[in-house]
């Protein structure tokens, strides 16, 4: 029964989005409206108007030749930039379809400010496919290869590209790691598939890494699944598995009418983010509207593909208890008759999570996250011999807490700082 009323409730919510959408569409007229001053900034302006304009706009080639941004905060505020003592470095990796403003997005006690005011020399990576990091030296944006690749490709290529142009840069071949949600995965595929570069990460964070999904709790998430194949080939065959979600100025005005402070529609703005995981009390109404600003900010079909298919693979058998139904195998991306050409093996290589036992890696996660349950991060605690679990003790973190929770510094940052302060040898 009252899974009965959940699933109506949700339909209801999302049935009244849709009104709510068409009912400020049709409405033409201006009224005034109170909006976060932040609302609407880029990354830059972003920087700016928080008093880091000291900022620096680095670029990155990769190996197969994409063109990324690289941002870089040197130091505090109120630090002095004539200082050459040598500080570590910190390079972070923001999640799917984001850009690394969400890791600063919060302001004073963001993830991305706290540790450059703690002693970092903070490095802002950009994946390949997001607004901030649209180039390549071969290929239109436009086209078909560009948009080849996933969360693999991201790990294999990106990561070891920004780290050898931080360690020319600063002298300092380690980096004290940090990433989100698909900044996590891209962690966990460069840790087992390139042990070179593992051996320069000085310790890792990992905010709700997404390896396993066996409990995963998005709407639809299951179906797509199923069909995973399916989607796959209309989308070829249509010539649509390129970008999704790609940024788009034109929905922050949307997001403005329905989502502002004083809004008769906050309530169902809030209960929107709850998609990922209810928790109203640690969204900050009046940021709605900045967190909105651009955010979703493109990734590849083929990622979101990728990450269905680690879903699929282990789906066990009929017969099995129902609580088990599903274990995932984290591997490469199934190309299903082209494997053998492409790995000489009939199945995608699995990414040997045991190799990975040298480095601190500590795995962070909610006990509401509804991307992945935290039984999926037990197993991938498990299955890494050098991992370390940090369960979030606030009961309804879920996966976007760690970069818009109000109380993020107070219940996750300021102990990941000491944390990563704790293993580098260079003393901030
Ligand atoms: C960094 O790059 C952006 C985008 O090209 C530009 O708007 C901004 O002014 C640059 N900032 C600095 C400090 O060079
Ligand atoms: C920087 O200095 C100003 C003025 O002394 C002070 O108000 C502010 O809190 C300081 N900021 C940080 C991050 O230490
Ligand atoms: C995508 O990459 C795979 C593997 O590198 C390759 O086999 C395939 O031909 C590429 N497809 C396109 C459209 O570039
Ligand atoms: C670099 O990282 C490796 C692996 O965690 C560690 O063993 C080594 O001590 C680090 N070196 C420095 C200078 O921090
Ligand atoms: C995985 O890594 C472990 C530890 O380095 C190693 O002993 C094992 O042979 C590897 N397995 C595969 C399939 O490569
Ligand atoms: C979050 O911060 C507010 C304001 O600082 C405080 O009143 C509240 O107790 C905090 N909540 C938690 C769960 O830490």
């Amino acid at each position: 029964m009252k899974k009965i009323k959940g699933k109506l409730t949700r339909i209801f919510q999302y049935s009244e989005a849709l009104l709510a959408v068409l009912f400020c569409c049709i409405l033409s007229a201006e009224s005034k409206i109170w909006l976060h001053p932040d609302t609407g900034l880029n990354l830059y302006q972003f920087l700016d108007k928080h008093g880091y304009g000291f900022y620096e706009n680095h670029t990155v080639v990769t190996e197969d030749d994409y063109v990324l941004s690289l941002l870089r905060i040197p130091r505090g505020k109120n630090e002095s930039g004539r200082t050459n003592a040598p500080k570590p470095v910190a390079l972070l990796v923001h999640g799917i379809l984001s850009t690394p403003k969400d890791l600063l997005v919060k302001g004073d006690d963001s993830i991305g400010f706290s540790l450059a005011e703690a002693g970092f020399d903070v490095f802002l990576m950009s994946c390949r496919g997001n607004r901030y990091s649209l180039a390549h030296r071969k290929f239109s944006i436009d086209s078909l290869p560009y948009w080849n690749f996933s969360w693999h490709e991201v790990a294999y290529y990106d990561i070891p590209a920004n780290m050898d142009y931080i360690a020319k840069l600063t002298g300092q071949s380690n980096v004290s790691f940090l990433g989100h949600s698909q900044g996590g995965t891209a962690f966990v595929v460069l840790a087992a598939t390139r042990p070179e570069y593992r051996a320069r990460i000085t310790s890792a964070q990992l905010f709700a890494p997404v390896v396993y999904m066996d409990r995963c709790r998005i709407p639809f998430f299951r179906m797509a699944v199923e069909i995973q194949e399916q989607i796959e080939d209309i989308f070829r065959d249509l010539q649509l598995n390129k970008v999704v979600l790609p940024y788009n100025p034109a929905l922050l005005p949307l997001v403005i009418r329905l989502c502002h402070r004083d809004s008769p529609y906050l309530n169902l703005c809030v209960s929107l983010t709850g998609i990922l995981g209810p928790d109203p009390e640690q969204i900050d109404v009046s940021k709605i509207t900045v967190l909105a600003t651009e955010y979703p900010a493109g990734g590849s079909f083929k990622a979101v593909m990728h990450y269905l298919q680690v879903a699929k693979t282990g789906r066990k058998p009929k017969g099995v208890s129902k609580k088990k139904r599903f274990a995932g195998i984290f591997r490469q991306y199934n190309y299903r008759t082209r494997n053998a050409k492409m790995y000489n093996q009939p199945n995608p290589p699995m990414y040997n999570l045991s190799a990975i036992n040298d480095v601190p890696v500590y795995v962070w996660y909610g006990m509401n996250d509804y991307f992945c349950g935290p039984s999926d991060f037990k197993r991938l605690i498990s299955e890494i011999p050098s991992a370390i679990g940090k369960q979030v003790a606030y009961p309804r973190w879920n996966h976007i807490d760690f970069i818009y929770a109000r109380n993020a510094s107070d219940i996750v940052y300021k102990e990941t700082i000491r944390i990563m302060k704790k293993y580098t040898k260079i003393h901030p």
